[in-house]
């Protein structure tokens, strides 16, 4: 097992064909997977693999108390002292819980408040429903992924219902002002949803100070769960304003053909991701663990670690050019830059097949915050690092950029 040191750890990633490789993509889903995830998967597959609320027996019962435990975990996670674990509903993760509820509580004449860096799990289903009469406007930010909240009052209109934004930046890991956004749509009486997407399990989060009406997680990532798990948390008041996009089955009052009015059977029909949500189960439990903050100040320290050695490398930025910001202040473990001079897809292909280096490349999948940061429509090149990525990873990240780039060379004429 891993120890988790940033400095001798390794994030131990191997791919199918059993190659060690090293793997800064974290930002696109987290490896390894935190310990003990595999094993609950397997154990639950492997073993009494039953359906959970609907069989009258002792092994459907016990999965639904696993199932309950892993509601309330998120409940402590993010501070949702008001909540029951009804108000924890799982989805297939942030795309399936911002589609539910954007497209569950927009009405047509609504208007809406996001960000100008925001993910297509946002902006897709925005733009889908601006088609039935619901409007929008983008926050600015700066050229680094700040946001300009102060501009956000003369977007205000009679209308304005709801503000939904990225915690941080998938693309540059700039982290948005989330206490200000709060008290900001407390202040104008806007519903509140937050995408913590790239943050949850490694910034912290208190839905209660951070007037929070629905949270939308992904269990995959800072979790460190399985692919295919999340969810959202919502207020009761906000529920009752949300029309549920899927309905069916959900093994309660089953005399009837009427959608149940109660959480979550009001959102979760079917049958859930069960081995997923027990795989979260086990994340969770091995994040209670670890002390509060431990994760993110290991992650940063070695973010702090790559930007420094890129700007050692080329501090005139003549090979090298970083998106967002260039120091560790206001961002998390996610770094953007652009090779001068070399295709990125060239470059980036490179690092995996002569490095061994597994990175993310292109505009990922979000659109709106290359265009603010400048990179658009040419993208960047994406490294995030886990609580397992060492120094000595980055260090062979920094070393193929050199080559990649031509900058080794250069030094040596
Ligand atoms: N949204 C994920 C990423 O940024 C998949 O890579």
């Amino acid at each position: 097992m891993n120890d988790m040191n940033p400095h001798t750890a390794g994030s131990a990633c191997e791919n199918t064909a059993g190659q060690r490789k090293i793997y800064l993509d974290q930002a696109a889903t987290s490896c390894p997977k935190a310990p003990g995830v595999a094993d609950a998967v397997y154990r639950y597959l492997s073993g009494s693999a039953v359906n959970v609320n609907r069989g009258t027996y002792g092994d459907a019962y016990s999965l639904e108390e696993q199932i309950l435990d892993t509601r309330e975990q998120l409940l402590k996670l993010f501070h949702f002292t008001s909540g029951r674990g009804r108000n924890v509903i799982f989805t297939s993760g942030v795309t399936a819980s911002l589609n539910m509820l954007l497209k569950g509580i927009l009405r047509p004449g609504d208007h809406v408040l996001v960000s100008s860096m925001e993910h297509n799990a946002v902006m897709r289903p925005l733009i889908q429903l601006t088609h039935t009469g619901v409007t929008f406007d983008r926050i600015p930010c700066s050229s680094d992924g700040t946001l300009l909240l102060h501009e956000a009052e003369n977007l205000l209109r009679p209308e304005t219902r709801l503000l939904v934004c990225l915690h941080a930046s998938n693309v540059c890991g700039t982290v948005m002002p989330v206490q200000e956004i709060g008290d900001f749509c407390r202040k104008h009486n806007l519903i509140f949803i937050l995408d913590a997407a790239q943050t949850a399990g490694v910034l912290p989060l208190d839905m209660e100070r951070l007037h929070i009406d629905a949270l939308a997680f992904t269990g995959h990532k800072g979790l460190r769960g399985p692919q295919g798990t999340g969810g959202f948390l919502i207020r009761d008041e906000l529920a009752a304003q949300t029309e549920p996009l899927l309905s069916g089955g959900t093994g309660s009052i089953s005399h009837t053909e009427e959608v149940p009015d109660f959480l979550p059977d009001r959102f979760e029909p079917g049958t859930p991701n069960i081995p997923g949500i027990l795989g979260l189960h086990a994340a969770l439990s091995h994040l209670a663990q670890t002390p509060p903050g431990e994760i993110f100040r290991r992650e940063m320290e070695l973010t702090d670690y790559f930007l420094k050695g890129i700007r050692k490398l080329d501090p005139e930025e003549n090979f090298i050019r970083l998106a967002g910001k260039k120091t560790t202040d206001g961002r998390c473990a996610v770094v953007s830059l652009q090779t001068v001079g070399v295709d990125m897809a060239q470059a980036a292909w490179e690092l995996d097949s002569r490095y061994g280096i597994m990175t993310r490349v292109g505009l990922h999948c979000a659109p709106a915050a290359h265009k603010t940061l400048g990179t658009y429509p040419e993208g960047t090149i994406r490294f995030s690092f886990g609580p397992e990525n060492t120094v000595e990873e980055a260090d062979a990240a920094l070393g193929a950029l050199a080559e990649i780039t031509g900058i080794s060379s250069r030094k040596e004429i």
